[in-house]
C-alpha cells in the first residue's frame, strides 16, 4: 500500500541554549591561535615536559644508585602515561571548535533552524571563515523558507476563495435550474397536455404526446443536473442524508454494494456548512472515481466523530487499486485533479487526507477538526 499525506509538519522552532563555555573560548587567547599553532605548542609542551621530567627522574635514580631495568621500565611507562594524558587534553582542547561545529550542525540537521546562532560563538580562526559562510547560507535559507511559507498561505487563501466562489456559483445555477427552467418546463408540459386533449386528429395528438415526453425527459435531466451541481438536501437536511443519497445513487448506477456506517454521528446532526460541503464533495469525487476506475463490487463509507472532536471520513473500495506516483504524474500533466482536490479541500479545513491504494483496493481517509481554526474560508 502506498500512502500520501496532504500536509507534513515542520519541526518546531527552537533556539540553542546559551553556551557559557563558547563565550569563554571566544575571549581566550588560546582559541584565537590557528589550529596548526595550537597543535605545535601542544606537541612542544609534551616533548619538553617528558624530556625535563624524564631526565630529572633518571638523574635522581642514578644518583641514588637504583637505576636498573625495572626502574627504567617504570620510567618509560610513567612517561608514556603522562605524555598520553597531556596530548589527550591539549589536542582535545585544540579540536574543540570542530566538535562545537559538529554539535551545531547536528542540531541544524535535527530541525533546529535557529541553531546557526551558535556558529557566531565559534571564534577559531581556522573555522571562522567557514562558519561565516555557513551562517549566511542558513540565514538565506531561513528567509527563503519564510517567503515560501507566506506564499503558501496566500495560495491557500486564494484556493479557498476559488472553492467558495465555485460552490456559490453551483448553488446559484442549481437554484436557477430548479426555480426558473424547471418551472417553465413544467408549464410547457401542462400546456402540451391541455393541447393534446383538444387535438383535432390522432396524428396531432401523437405529435403533441411525443413533444410532451421529450419535455418530461428534459425536465428529468435538468433536475438531475441541478442535483449533481448542488443537492438542495445538503443545505436543507445536512451531510448524512446527502451522503446516503449520493452513495445509493452511485451503487445503483455502477452496480456495487454500498454500506454507510455512522459512529457518534446522527442522521439529523448538522456540521458547520463549509465542513459539510467539503466532506460531501470528497465523497462525491471518491465515488465518481470508484465508478470510473475501480471496478469494485463493494464500497464501505464510514463517518465518525472522534473523541478529540475531529470528524473522520473513510471511503474504502475493493477495486483494482492504482499506483500513487502514476496518479501524481497524471495530476501534474493536467486534467486529473480529483485526488489533488480531495487533499486540498481537507487541508484547507486544517485536516489531513490519506490515500492508500493497493491490489486489494483503495482507501481514502479524511480527518478534519469539527471546528476548524484559522480556516481560510
Ligand atoms: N478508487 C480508485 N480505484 C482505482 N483507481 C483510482 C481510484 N481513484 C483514482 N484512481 C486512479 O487515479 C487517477 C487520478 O484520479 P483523479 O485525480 O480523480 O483524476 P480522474 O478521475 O480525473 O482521472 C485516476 O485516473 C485513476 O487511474
Ligand atoms: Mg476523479
Amino acid at each position: 500500500m502506498q500512502d500520501t499525506h496532504s500536509r507534513f509538519s515542520a519541526p518546531a522552532h527552537h533556539g540553542v541554549p546559551f553556551n557559557k563555555k563558547a563565550i569563554r573560548e571566544k575571549q581566550s587567547l588560546w582559541f584565537q591561535l590557528p589550529l596548526l599553532q595550537r597543535i605545535l605548542i601542544s606537541n612542544l609542551l609534551i616533548i619538553s615536559c617528558s624530556a625535563i621530567i624524564g631526565s630529572w627522574f633518571t638523574a635522581q635514580l642514578a644518583e641514588a644508585g637504583s637505576f636498573n631495568v625495572v626502574t627504567f621500565v617504570i620510567i618509560i611507562c610513567c612517561a608514556t602515561l603522562l605524555s598520553g594524558s597531556i596530548s589527550f587534553f591539549t589536542l582535545k582542547s585544540a579540536f574543540r571548535p570542530f566538535h562545537e561545529l559538529q554539535r551545531v550542525l547536528t542540531k541544524i540537521h535535527a530541525g533546529y533552524p535557529r541553531a546557526h546562532v551558535a556558529l557566531s560563538r565559534i571564534n577559531d580562526p581556522d573555522v571562522r571563515e567557514f562558519t561565516g559562510a555557513l551562517r549566511q547560507m542558513l540565514v538565506r535559507l531561513e528567509d527563503n523558507a519564510r517567503v515560501i511559507q507566506e506564499d503558501q498561505h496566500q495560495l491557500q487563501i486564494m484556493t479557498a476563495r476559488v472553492i467558495t466562489a465555485q460552490e456559490n456559483e453551483r448553488k446559484r445555477i442549481a437554484r436557477e435550474l430548479h426555480d426558473e427552467a424547471s418551472q417553465s418546463l413544467t408549464a410547457i408540459i401542462m400546456g402540451l397536455d391541455a393541447a393534446r386533449r383538444q387535438a383535432r386528429d390522432e396524428q396531432q395528438e401523437t405529435r403533441l404526446g411525443s413533444l410532451r415526453d421529450m419535455a418530461t425527459a428534459t425536465l428529468d435531466e435538468l433536475r438531475k443536473l441541478a442535483l449533481d451541481l448542488r443537492p438542495t438536501m445538503l443545505d436543507d437536511l445536512g451531510l448524512v442524508p446527502a451522503v446516503r443519497w449520493l452513495s445509493r445513487g452511485a451503487g445503483e448506477r455502477a452496480n456495487f454494494e454500498v454500506k454507510l456506517e455512522l459512529d457518534r454521528i446522527g442522521d439529523t446532526d448538522r456540521l458547520p456548512p463549509e465542513l459539510e460541503t467539503c466532506l460531501f464533495r470528497i465523497t462525491q469525487e471518491s465515488l465518481t472515481n470508484i465508478i470510473k476506475h475501480a471496478q469494485a463490487t463493494r464500497v464501505d463509507i464510514r463517518m465518525s466523530r472522534l473523541l478529540n472532536d475531529n470528524i473522520k471520513l473513510e471511503i474504502r473500495d475493493n477495486g483494482k487499486g492504482f499506483n500513487m506516483s502514476e496518479a501524481r504524474h497524471k495530476a501534474i500533466c493536467g486534467g486529473h485533479l480529483g485526488l489533488f482536490d480531495i487533499e486540498e479541500r481537507a487541508g484547507l479545513l486544517g485536516g489531513k487526507a490519506s490515500i492508500m491504494s493497493g491490489d486489494s483496493g483503495t482507501t481514502i481517509q479524511i480527518v478534519v477538526p469539527l471546528k476548524p481554526h484559522g480556516c481560510p474560508f
